[in-house]
């Protein structure tokens, strides 16, 4: 099955971002998209995830965040644990092939937060240009990009980061 594959935000382009984001299909295949669009978006609210969040922070990331992370948050650098001539860290995957659904939300936002930790490395410190709703939106696009497997484990880790 190809579907589980594909991302969970990725037939979500009519949500909120306008026809640009949809490529023209045939009208047999729209149907049938449709039919997926309800799929997915039925699978981001098993999640917990609001789909039209999830596309809002799906533009803040198309926006501000894909040109280190790369499309999809599938990073741009095959070596990203590697440290460049600089000594800085490239920008590591945040789908599956990275470490970000090992690491809770309130991480996460930390992250985006303040950027690289004090200020060594080139992740910017986003609560200077970003909103907070822009930051927690773009947070859940993150989760969204994660595939079933790894969203449960990553449940997991974010109920035993609850813990008292
Ligand atoms: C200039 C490049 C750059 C941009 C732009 C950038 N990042 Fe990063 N990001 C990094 C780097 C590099 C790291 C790894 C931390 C380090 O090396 O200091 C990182 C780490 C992260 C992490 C932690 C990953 C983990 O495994 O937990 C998250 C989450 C993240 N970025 C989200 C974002 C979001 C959201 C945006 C857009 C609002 C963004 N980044 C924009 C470079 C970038």
């Amino acid at each position: 099955m190809n579907a589980a594959k594909i991302p969970l935000w990725a037939l979500l382009g009519g949500v909120a971002l306008g026809p640009a984001a949809v490529p023209p299909v045939a009208a047999a295949e729209q149907q049938a998209a449709s039919a997926t669009t309800a799929d997915m978006e039925a699978r981001l609210k098993a999640r917990g995830l609001d789909p039209v969040v999830v596309a809002r922070g799906r533009v803040v990331f198309d926006t501000h965040c894909a040109r280190c992370h790369g499309a999809e948050g599938a990073g741009k650098v095959r070596n990203w644990r590697e440290p460049d001539a600089a000594g800085n860290y490239p920008a590591p995957p945040l789908n599956d092939a990275g470490y970000a659904w090992n690491h809770p939300t309130e991480a996460l936002l930390e992250s985006v937060h303040v950027g690289s930790p004090q200020g060594y490395g080139i992740m910017p410190q986003w609560e200077k240009k970003l909103s907070e709703r822009d930051m927690l939106d773009v947070v859940s696009y993150i989760k969204s990009l994660w595939s079933d497997a790894a969203y449960r484990e990553w449940m997991d880790i974010e109920r035993a980061s609850q813990e008292p």
